[in-house]
């Protein structure tokens, strides 16, 4: 019986240490100029509270100062039941590590979120799939994280390519995200048939 105890704790152990967001790897020689373009959310892991949740699509850029910025559009709930299009923006602030990023991010309406988080690209071929990772808030007793998000993106609105997958889901499984993620739809002009959030700014919302 300790005998069985103390392999349960090891196996503890070596799962903690596997899933410390510090040992996480991330994409190596990451190229930002590469990596600019369109890219459609075909899986996502959801964070705790508001999210993005479909039809997203992002548009990274670099800027004339050589900065990352995006931007991106997706459909969300507001107030329980509202179903808008959000657009959101984001500057990026580079670290010693050309895959880790330091995101600021915004909505176009006051409604939708503003903040800071980490963006890290895990992986990427840049012309067909990139994994994202952010931990917004790691476990002190063991460094895995406790509120993350991610997303697998695709160049192609259709998903993924076949042989694509593999890489993927090995990914996710080293980020131990591996069956946490769910599909993203793309209907496609679905948020374009939506009422954009800045027309519902005003006078609608002001009894809610
Ligand atoms: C990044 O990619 C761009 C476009 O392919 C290329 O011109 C540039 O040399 C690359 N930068 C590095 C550091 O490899």
């Amino acid at each position: 019986m300790l005998r069985f105890i103390v392999a349960l704790c090891l196996l503890a152990v070596s799962w903690a240490q596997d899933c410390e967001v510090a040992n996480i790897q991330v994409m190596q020689n990451f190229n930002k100029t590469r990596y600019t373009g369109t890219w459609y959310a075909v899986g996502k892991k959801d964070p705790e509270g508001l999210f993005l949740l479909d039809n997203i699509v992002a548009n990274f850029e670099i800027k004339e100062d050589g900065s990352m910025t995006a931007t991106a559009r997706g459909r969300v709930i507001i107030f329980n039941h509202w179903e808008v299009c959000a657009d959101m923006f984001a500057t990026f602030e580079e670290t010693p590590d050309p895959a880790k990023f330091r995101m600021k991010y915004w909505g176009a309406s006051a409604m939708l979120q503003t903040g800071d988080d980490d963006h890290w690209v895990i992986a990427t071929d840049y012309d067909n799939y990139a994994i994202q990772y952010s931990c917004r808030r790691r476990n002190e007793w063991d460094g895995t994280c406790e509120d993350s998000y991610s997303f697998i993106f695709s160049r192609h609105i259709t998903g993924l390519r076949p042989e694509d997958q593999a890489m993927v889901v090995h990914k996710k499984r080293e980020i131990c995200l591996l069956g946490k993620y769910r599909q993203v739809s793309h209907t496609l002009g679905k948020c374009e048939a939506l009422t954009p959030i800045d027309s519902i700014n005003g006078g609608e919302f002001a009894g809610l």
